[in-house]
């Protein structure tokens, strides 16, 4: 839910759902000849019908187009295969299975807090019910930073008060948690209608951890694996996730680090982040963060390893979970979708996947408009609407912005 993330990100044609009709349709506003967005204010916003499964034999379609269409819903009959009779040939073999997927979501930002609650309180519920709610796209998953992000008007972490607090005796939430991010989530979650699983990570450490002095800028955790510099940032996890239970919420998985190949070429000064080599983050692991967590009570929030560029794969989990003592505490391996277009997935996501079958891939992070020269956001931009939907489905190769998509939804 970064901030350049409009709705209608998604431009995915659901495949098994019912007769229903969409409730409230778009109030479309043309932004240039094929810009549309539609528009919701406090009173009005547009409205999909809660999914569920339609009659065997018979399928429903919601189409999202480049003329205004806007997940508009048509029914049909399957078939038995036979020649198409031109148009889009879709077939579905029930017998072949492939991956599971968790679902779909956005991050709650600071940025995005504080844009969301500018708005009036009950166009603030709109924007809400769109992304959350049966009535909406139905978001089930949420990235959380573990306090500042490069999507924050500030650095900052939850311990920056004192210096050298091992024990962590001035921990604390940051305004950002406490006043904007977390009564966002309460509303978020009065209003979903299943599940919402939590990913967290952290982008930056508290100065006093950190090799250069400061939150922001390139560096690393000061010291070695296994040294009270180490123990204390893995405490600051589990501290983490016991401030958040206070207020009732608990994650379904986390990253050990934001980016942490990309944190050695950041061009930004004043960019939160934290270097780890692929054995730095093993050996983080394997002493630090996979002890500390297993004894605490969160020891069932799963723990992804890369949370990068896919173009690391496999060496990154063959350096991590290729050892079987690392391996033990890890889930999954979080992915970010920058320069995919040039990193084949047979060659990373394949791969990975065929050496490592029981650990999860899940795209953490995408994101348009991140490049210096970019402009920043672009209402009702077709084309960035497509570079979502062709990463999410089309796996192979650089993206085919006018192909149709079919996904299936369980
Ligand atoms: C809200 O949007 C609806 C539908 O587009 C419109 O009829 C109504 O006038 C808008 N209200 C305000 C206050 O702009
Ligand atoms: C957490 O949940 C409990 C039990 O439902 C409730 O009594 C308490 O008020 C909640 N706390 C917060 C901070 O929401
Ligand atoms: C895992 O890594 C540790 C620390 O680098 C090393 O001592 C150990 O031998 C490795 N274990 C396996 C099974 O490779």
């Amino acid at each position: 839910m970064q901030t350049q993330n409009a709705l209608g990100a998604l431009f995915l044609v659901f495949l098994g759902m019912v007769e229903v009709r969409a409730r409230q349709p778009c109030s479309p506003k043309y932004l240039r000849a094929t810009a549309m967005v539609c528009v919701c204010n406090a009173t009005y916003c547009d409205t999909v019908d809660p999914v569920s499964l339609p009659d065997v034999g018979s399928f429903v379609k919601y189409t999202t187009s480049r003329d205004g269409q806007r997940l508009e819903r048509s029914e049909g009959k399957t078939a038995a295969k036979s020649g198409a009779s031109g148009g889009i040939f879709y077939t579905y073999d029930p017998s072949v299975r492939h991956q599971y997927v968790k679902g779909f979501g956005g991050s709650l930002t600071d940025s995005a807090a504080i844009n969301i609650l500018h708005l009036s309180y009950a166009a603030q519920n709109q924007l809400l019910c769109s992304y959350f709610s049966e009535e909406g796209i139905e978001y089930n998953l949420l990235r959380w930073p573990i306090g500042c992000s490069d999507f924050s008007t500030r650095p900052y972490t939850y311990d920056d008060r004192c210096v050298n607090d091992f024990e962590l005796k001035c921990f604390e939430l940051a305004p950002e948690d406490t006043k904007l991010r977390i009564p966002l989530l309460h509303r978020i979650m009065a209003l979903t209608g299943r599940p919402l699983s939590l990913v967290s990570s952290p982008w930056t450490s508290p100065a006093w951890l950190r090799v250069n002095n400061k939150v922001y800028g390139k560096s690393r955790i000061k010291g070695e694996p296994g040294d009270r510099y180490h123990k204390a940032w893995a405490r600051y996890f589990i501290r983490f996730f016991e401030e958040y239970a206070k207020y009732n919420i608990t994650f379904w998985a986390f990253s050990s680090q934001n980016e942490p190949i990309t944190a050695l070429f950041i061009s930004r000064e004043d960019f939160p982040c934290n270097y780890f080599s692929p054995q730095h983050q093993r050996d983080f692991i394997i002493q630090d963060l996979g002890p500390a967590l297993a004894a605490s009570p969160h020891a069932d929030v799963r723990l992804m390893i890369l949370d990068d560029g896919r173009c690391h794969l496999p060496n990154w989990a063959d350096q991590v979970i290729g050892n079987s003592t690392a391996a033990a505490f890890v889930s999954g391996i979080g992915i970010h979708w920058y320069f995919d277009s040039v990193t084949p997935a047979g060659l990373t996501l394949d791969v990975t996947h065929h050496l490592y079958p029981d650990f999860f891939l899940l795209y953490t992070e995408a994101c348009n408009g991140y490049l210096d020269w970019d402009v920043k956001v672009i209402l009702g931009s077709w084309e960035r609407g497509t570079y979502y939907s062709s990463n999410i489905l089309t796996v192979r190769g650089p993206p085919c912005y006018d192909q149709k998509f079919v996904a299936l939804r369980r």
